[in-house]
């Protein structure tokens, strides 16, 4: 644990001292471009790998064609591991075409051996690979990647773990208003279809006076929204010294000064608590979303996924923040195919979607991921069968999601602007705190601002919405 060290600083001088070359060389800035695949746990790494390229003198832009491309994978699914192969085949043109080009896979993918050789035998043109336990050593990996000892050779530094938490590394935020936060890293959960736990590590928690600095100097800087993130934020605190859980950390970022709405993700049933509930109850400021991943409502299911609750305690729970919490919108993950599921099991799952009232669930097929339990249970469901399971269950989402957001209807709330709609550049898009998108009358220079809306109209999964007043 602790801040940058002196390595990191002197490693990124040194990158600099490159890049100043590199610049001489083409007579311009050098451009740097991060393409992330995954969750916002990658999209926060992301943001520190664009925070050294830049403190290193790159520009950075969002281009494939940018003099250092950077990968940052996901392995979750299989079909997040083609997308990837896909576009490493689209680059080795561009690379062909700029031979000042650097390219780098990193993140979760490149945690698993199987990818890392792949790269080696197929894509020999990457020049740089690193993990998910190493993103501070990134400035001294920038450095080595333009020693010319290095040029034409795949630099390749990979780590099994690690119980680092290294903090104040430098970050480059996608939007001015609003922050992810890490809080905890890693996950202890092992549910038998999930590769996380093999590709991120042990659950480790930053302390939490460097959690609630970070979001001090957030607010100072004039983000006004925060998404704690982790795996598994209701865990929190576990296997440290820190004294304090997580209902006690959210309740302490939500009085920082001008912190407007507090976000987590991902909550995970079992370790959810009454007090938690509270907290969220008691301050307006904390989102009145909450993401509470079900993944099976059959028991037997959820016994062999290794999830500990079954559906009664995820029902319970359910109902009971709806119940505490107005207004409260929650929105699940489900997987559907994993090995030994019946159209019986299908059916218990659509009955607790429609029992909880989801204001969304995000579906997923069961992907298998080797090296997880799962993967070597014998009773792998056909594909055919899982995708009429699948359409059957979004069907009731669909429905589901539209009766909830159509519950709101005429009703007044507060949307954060996020952008201008991509769609209709006479609307702008905000987020309720519901965590609900509404598209309304406006402009470029409302975003970032905290608008009331009247919600007139509901579409499935968002709204059309009237502006009423400023606040
Ligand atoms: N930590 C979070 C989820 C991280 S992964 C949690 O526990 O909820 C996001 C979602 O991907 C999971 O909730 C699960 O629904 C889905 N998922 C994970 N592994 C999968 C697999 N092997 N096949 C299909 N979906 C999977
Ligand atoms: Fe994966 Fe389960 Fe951990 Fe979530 S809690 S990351 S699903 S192992
Ligand atoms: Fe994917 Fe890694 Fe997140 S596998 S879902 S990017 S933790």
């Amino acid at each position: 644990m602790g801040s940058i060290g002196f390595d990191t600083k002197e490693a990124l001088d040194r990158a600099k001292k490159r890049v100043d070359r590199l610049s001489e060389t083409l007579g311009r800035t050098p451009t740097a471009s991060v393409v992330t695949f995954g969750c916002q746990m990658n999209a926060r790494d992301s943001e520190k790998l664009e925070g050294i390229l830049e403190s290193a003198g790159f520009e950075i832009i969002e281009s494939e064609d940018a003099d250092f491309l950077i990968f940052n994978t996901c392995t979750v699914r299989e079909n997040a591991d083609n997308r990837l192969f896909g576009r490493l085949g689209r680059v080795s043109a561009a690379k062909r075409s700029n031979p000042w080009m650097k390219l780098a896979v990193c993140g979760c993918m490149m945690q698993e051996n199987v990818n890392v050789e792949r790269i080696k035998k197929s894509y020999p043109f990457v020049d740089l690979i690193f993990g998910t336990h190493n993103i501070f050593t990134f400035p001294a990996l920038l450095d080595a990647v333009y020693a010319d000892e290095n040029s034409g050779h795949m630099l390749i530094d990979l780590w099994d773990g690690t119980d680092r938490i290294v903090e104040d590394l430098p970050i480059r935020r996608k939007y001015a208003f609003k922050s992810g936060v890490n809080i905890m890293f890693g996950c202890n959960n092992f549910c038998s279809y999930c590769i996380v736990p093999y590709v991120r590590g042990r659950e480790r928690s930053r302390r939490p006076e460097e959690i609630l600095d970070e979001v001090k100097r957030l607010a100072a800087d004039g983000v006004s929204e925060v998404m704690l993130l982790g795996q598994n934020v209701n865990s929190y605190g576990k296997g440290t010294d820190c004294g304090i859980a997580f209902p006690e950390l959210l309740e302490r970022v939500s009085g920082i000064d001008g912190i407007r709405r507090v976000r987590f993700m991902t909550s995970h049933p079992k370790d959810m608590s009454d007090d938690l509930i509270e907290v969220i109850a008691a301050h307006d400021n904390i989102s009145r979303h909450i993401h509470l991943p079900l993944q099976s409502g059959s028991d037997r299911i959820l016994a062999r996924m290794n999830r500990g609750y079954d559906r009664e305690r995820y029902l319970d729970l359910a109902l009971r923040i709806k119940d505490r919490v107005r207004d409260a919108a929650l929105t699940t993950d489900i997987i559907i195919g994993f090995p030994g599921e019946t159209a019986e099991d299908v059916d218990l799952t659509i009955d607790v979607v429609k029992q909880a009232g989801f204001q969304n669930a995000f579906t997923f097929i069961y992907s298998k991921r080797t090296g997880t339990p799962a993967a070597s249970f014998e009773d792998q469901v056909d594909p055919a069968l899982a995708r009429e399971g699948f359409d059957r269950l979004l069907k009731v989402v669909q429905e589901t999601a539209a009766a909830e957001t159509a519950k709101l209807a005429g009703t007044e709330g507060e949307a954060l602007v996020e952008s201008v709609n991509a769609d209709d550049k006479a609307l702008v898009t905000g987020r309720l705190s519901n965590n609900m998108l509404v598209h309304f009358p406006g402009d470029a220079s409302m975003i970032g601002d905290y608008v009331r809306v009247r919600l007139t109209d509901p579409h499935g999964f968002y709204y059309i919405g009237k502006r009423i007043e400023n606040t």
